[in-house]
């Protein structure tokens, strides 16, 4: 039976745990913090997924499944801590080189570790590389080491842990080829084998093509408005070219990846990415765009209540990282508003979570900030019951505008002048 210690049970880690230990291996779930551990040792999880709760529950039950503080002993370690954002938006690494120091003990005669965690390119040979040889070990001879990055969207995890290909980077041949093997255990999708620093920039590159897509749309929703036109007209009519398209414009790009990961590059290449840097810019510029024309349709109301539809970074999921909802709280708070928040979702927000009720009542304006479906299916006679004010401002395009009209609210739309 092959022993497997995953690193980070988190978005990534749990629910691949979960895939390995059915797939017949024996896997201990390493996490820092006491709280993740505690929930996974009761077989329960800490995070919302489709499926997760079932399926761990039976590989705790089981012993497939196991917590623990520290690793152990494992034919493949698998790293998938966080890779966060500094300050200065550089790629903060100490998770990354803490886990590879904590298991770098013990790593036996052939054993593989997996950099699952999106990195720099170079990460494997500059820094998880020199961790691993410490001590007179050689990679390529003693251990082996691969890069596979994630390619998941959270709420489809455990269908696209089976489906999506799969690109594996080996810092030599045998490595790729062993984390192959592994990945075939439950990988339906066609598995792609390449050096590991290529696997790194495919991964990067990825989210970089979606942020400056995204910020091209975000560029063009704001022309749109100028011109007095709806960009969702445009956009559809433009996608009916064979060899165009262009995608949704919004409120900004949140989450842990698409918004984070062009910022690799622009650190490792700074001289060289002016594209990129570029699009990262008209994207985190896209809350404040939002909030003056929210504050516009609010001039005159003393002290307005702006009630905040959605926290999440995109629409169904509950995960708040670098999301642009938060960024038009605090923003709109700054130009003088009170902000009522609800969303169906998120736990933890960094501001009360009020239920539609409580946040509609009384509020001068609806802004639809997340793209939940059921924001889709509110009703406009029961929200101009609760609210102060009619007016609605749909950073997604989500709610049927003319109903709303009908309902007496002022609409306003992102992209439509
Ligand atoms: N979530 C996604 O959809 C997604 C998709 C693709 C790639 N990724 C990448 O996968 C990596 C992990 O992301 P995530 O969303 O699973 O993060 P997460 O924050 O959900 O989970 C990471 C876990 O690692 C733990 N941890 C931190 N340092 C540790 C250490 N030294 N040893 C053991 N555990 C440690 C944390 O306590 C946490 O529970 C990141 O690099 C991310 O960019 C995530």
């Amino acid at each position: 039976m092959t022993d497997i210690c995953i690193l980070g049970m988190g978005y990534i880690g749990l629910p691949t745990a979960v895939m390995l230990a059915e797939s017949g291996c024996r896997v201990l779930g390493v996490d820092t913090n006491p709280l993740v551990r505690e929930a996974l040792g009761r077989g329960e999880p800490h995070i919302e997924e489709p499926g997760l709760r079932d399926r761990l529950k039976a590989v705790v039950a089981s012993g497939a499944l196991r917590a623990a503080e520290t690793p152990a002993p494992a034919d493949v370690f698998i790293i998938a801590v966080p890779t966060p954002l500094t300050v200065d938006k550089r790629a903060d690494m100490r998770h990354v080189a803490a886990a590879a120091e904590a298991l770098t003990p013990f790593l036996r005669p052939g054993s593989l570790v997996i950099l699952e965690s999106t990195s720099p390119p170079g990460t494997c040979a500059e820094l998880l590389r020199p961790i691993l040889e410490a001590g007179g070990r050689r990679v390529g001879e003693d251990v082996f080491l691969a890069h596979c990055p994630e390619r998941v969207l959270p709420g489809r995890i455990f269908t696209e842990l089976v489906e999506n290909d799969r690109v594996i980077g080996g810092t030599d041949p045998r490595a790729a080829a062993m984390a192959r093997d592994l990945y075939a255990r439950f990988v339906k999708g066609d598995i792609f084998l390449t050096d590991a620093t290529t696997a790194e920039m495919v991964k990067l590159i990825e989210n970089t093509f979606r942020d400056v897509n995204i910020a091209l749309a975000n560029e063009t929703a704001v022309l749109c408005e100028a011109m007095g036109i709806d960009f969702w007209s445009v956009m559809r009519l433009a996608n009916r070219h064979p060899r165009v398209g262009l995608h949704r414009a919004g409120p900004g790009v949140g989450g842990h990846c698409i918004s984070v990961d062009p910022w690799f590059l622009v650190e490792r290449f700074s001289g060289s990415t002016p594209l990129i840097a570029l699009a990262r810019r008209v994207n985190d510029a896209m809350p404040a765009h939002v909030v003056d024309r929210v504050t516009a349709m609010l001039a005159g109301v003393p002290r307005p209540v702006v009630a905040l539809f959605g926290l999440a970074y995109k629409g169904d999921v509950d995960d708040l990282r670098e999301s642009p909802a938060l960024a038009l709280a605090r923003l709109l708070e700054e130009r003088g508003c009170e902000v009522r928040a609800h969303d169906p979702f998120a736990q933890r927000a960094p501001l009360p979570n009020l239920t539609p009720e409580a946040c509609l009542d009384g509020a001068d304006l609806l802004l639809v900030a997340t793209a939940h479906s059921a924001f889709a299916e509110l009703d406009p006679e029961d929200t101009a019951a609760l609210m102060r004010g009619r007016r609605v401002y749909d950073a997604h395009r989500l709610l049927p505008a003319d109903r709303w009209a009908a309902a007496g609210f002022t609409v306003e739309v992102l992209g439509v002048g």
